[in-house]
């Protein structure tokens, strides 16, 4: 087990936005681990103290998570946000990691009992009060799920509070479905389930009998009036998660069945450095992400997710 040692424990308490908090790893769930994808879950601990006492987050915002010796990165939240009946204790959260990376990877090589430092929360948060009394449509694909994860709490927080909610999934195959586990539980509780695959797993070893296709499909199945009779897409509210090109492209297909722009949120990434605008390495376009997004709203965004290398 490795311990995080820093020069002073009163400096982990300082208000200096730069500086970590000390936390413990409390809990790992390998949801993925194949040859083409690792992904994993962390349960943290913040260290007790004042700022583990106002630590709250929001579905959508994120952390910076950092390892000495390896570095930091912004990682979002993905269990139940401060507020909802299923939230954690005090000054525990979960993060869904891909090890993709230098810092990743070492993250991904801790044990229960090691330490880590957080900074955070930061960014923008999904409407969670705009969804009241709309329908909604939560379209995710691959690890996009994570940082949809804590709406879908909220939502079943309180679920008579909104319409008719679908989750629209697309994974790349069988194999890389996250919180497959958890699926069948949201739908048993009210939540449509739509997840589809863009190839059948090679391997055989995931057999999948469900549909395969873009997820953009689903969308576009909203038009038929024999399936979807009450779809109003004045009253619904898009959430989209995902690949960048993804993200586009479902944007465009929920214009095309009539929803308003302002009605459709997304969830950018950038390389993060600082996490509060002080430093401009997340610009794209006008918006600084760690604080004018993750999550921005559509008709705000367009102009921008249209060019190239922006
Ligand atoms: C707001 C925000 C929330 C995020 N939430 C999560 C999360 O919940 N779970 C998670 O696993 N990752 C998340 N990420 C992405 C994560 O921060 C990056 O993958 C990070 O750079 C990985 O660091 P690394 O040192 O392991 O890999 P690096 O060495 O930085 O990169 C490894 C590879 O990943 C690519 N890459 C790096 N950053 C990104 C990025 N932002 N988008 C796409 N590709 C990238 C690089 O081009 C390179 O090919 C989030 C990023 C942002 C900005
Ligand atoms: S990460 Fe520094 S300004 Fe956004």
């Amino acid at each position: 087990m490795r311990a995080w040692t820093t020069p002073s424990k009163d400096m982990l308490v300082s208000q200096d936005p730069w500086q970590p908090h000390r936390a413990t790893i409390r809990r790992i769930v390998r949801e993925i681990d194949s040859v083409a994808s690792s992904v994993f879950t962390l349960e943290i601990e913040l260290e007790p103290g004042p700022f583990a006492k106002r630590y709250r987050f929001m579905p959508g915002q994120f952390n910076m998570l950092y390892l000495p010796g390896s570095g930091e990165v912004a990682i979002s939240h993905s269990g139940p946000p401060t507020g909802v009946a299923s939230a954690l204790p005090e000054g525990r959260f979960l993060h869904t990691i891909r090890a993709v990376g230098r810092v990743t990877r070492a993250i991904q090589r801790l044990e229960v009992g090691d330490s880590i430092g957080v900074r955070g929360p930061y960014g923008t948060a999904w409407p969670m009060e705009n969804l009241l009394d709309q329908d909604v449509l939560i379209v995710s694909g691959g690890l996009g799920m994570a940082p949809l994860r804590p709406v879908i709490y909220s939502i079943l927080d309180q679920v008579h509070r909104y319409g008719r909610v679908d989750l629209l999934y697309g994974s790349r195959s069988p194999d890389l479905i996250l919180y497959e586990s958890e699926l069948a539980s949201w739908g048993a509780c009210g939540i449509g389930i739509e997840t589809t695959v863009d190839r059948t797993d090679p391997s055989g070893v995931h057999p999948w009998f469900g549909p395969i296709g873009p997820v953009t499909q689903w969308i576009q199945r909203r038009k038929s009036r024999t399936s979807y009779p009450d779809f109003d897409p004045h009253r619904t509210q898009v959430l989209i998660c995902g690949p960048e090109v993804m993200m586009h492209f479902c944007a465009r297909s929920a214009l095309e069945i009539g929803i308003m722009p302002s009605s459709i949120w997304i969830s950018m990434e950038r390389n993060m450095q600082c996490g509060f605008g002080a430093c401009g390495h997340c610009q794209w376009g006008p918006f600084f992400l760690c604080k004018d997004g993750p999550v921005l709203r559509y008709d705000l965004a367009q102009g921008y997710l249209s060019i190239k290398d922006l």
